[in-house]
């Protein structure tokens, strides 16, 4: 049997074949959503949220950066000042990879005070984590560094992802080759929403939903709603999966993703019923798999 590379069956590869490429993970949609789970049962203890300034976002912090640890992650909690209360961002480093070219992957880990904030965006902050998780279960040892990120204060307007990116020194912004954010990937409701930011990004994304035979739209609701706006904002290249909002599925949308026309993606959008039924598992288990194959890709 003669194998890919030119060696045979049996015998010690050639000194100078390439690596082969390594394939990404398929993402277990039943870890992301026990990510889920946990992540209700901390809001259901907490006065019912999740956000800034609150009990229940420490909590949400602590749980996720207890999973990093144990898979080997170096973490570190950056925490900021906002509106009077301390906030806290989690940066997760995957050690090993060229310093000078770092790819990065993150999603906010705060609700609004008036929900448990199940889609937006534990959905985002379990998919990220998963996917780490999947890294450190593959043993990956990609070319580029890997750090992934959950961002705080993001419902008071984006503040832990600015805070971040404005304590960057320039070098430091420069090293990092690309940031993809996961705001609200398992709309009830959903539709496959790609960022029309940094073209290599874009691309790979919607690589993967081709594969999958799924249409996807550009995102079109402005750069300004969620944390990749900071990084974009000082010319780091971006993208991002979203599921959608409080924008209504049109009758073309519907047609081609299923779903309601003349219903919002996600009609308990900072509402109390943002919980563990708020979420489509198709959707979570797509986006999630989708951002594996990106940081395989772009990282390899
Ligand atoms: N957290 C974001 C917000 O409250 C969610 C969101 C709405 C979003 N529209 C978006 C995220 C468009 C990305 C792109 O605004
Ligand atoms: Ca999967
Ligand atoms: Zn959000």
């Amino acid at each position: 049997m003669l194998l890919t590379g030119g060696s045979i069956a049996g015998a010690a590869p050639a000194p100078l074949d390439p690596a082969p490429l390594a394939a990404a993970p398929d993402i277990p949609l039943a870890n992301v959503k026990a990510h889920l789970t946990q992540l209700q049962s901390i809001a259901t203890a907490n006065g019912g949220n999740r956000a800034h300034g609150r009990t229940g976002y420490k909590a949400s912090l602590d749980y996720v950066k207890a999973k990093l640890d144990a898979a080997g992650y170096t973490t570190t909690i950056q925490q900021f000042t906002s509106s009077s209360r301390v906030g806290y961002n989690l940066i997760a480093d995957w050690p090993g990879g060229d310093a000078n070219q770092v790819v990065m992957a993150g999603s906010h880990l705060d609700s609004v005070t008036s929900g448990a904030g199940i889609n937006d965006n534990g959905s985002g902050s379990a998919a990220v984590l998963e996917t780490a998780l999947a890294v450190a279960r593959a043993g990956y040892a990609p070319t580029k560094h890997l750090r992934f990120a959950w961002w705080g204060a993001e419902e008071l307007g984006l503040v832990g992802s600015r805070y971040y990116v404005n304590n960057l020194s320039s070098a430091n912004r420069a090293r990092i080759s690309g940031y993809l954010n996961l705001d609200m990937v398992g709309s009830p409701n959903p539709g496959y929403f790609v960022y029309d930011d940094a073209p290599a990004i874009e691309q790979t994304f919607k690589d993967y939903f081709a594969g999958l035979g799924i249409p996807t739209e550009i995102e079109t609701e402005g750069d300004g709603r969620s944390d990749h706006a900071p990084f974009k904002n000082v010319g780091v290249p971006v993208g991002g999966l979203f599921s959608g909002a409080d924008y209504i599925k049109t009758a073309a949308q519907a047609a081609k993703w299923g779903g309601t026309a003349g219903l919002a993606f996600d009609r308990c959008y900072h509402s109390s019923c943002d919980t563990t039924a708020n979420i489509n598992d198709t959707a979570l288990d797509r986006n999630a798999d989708a951002l594996a194959y990106a940081i395989w890709n772009l990282s390899a």
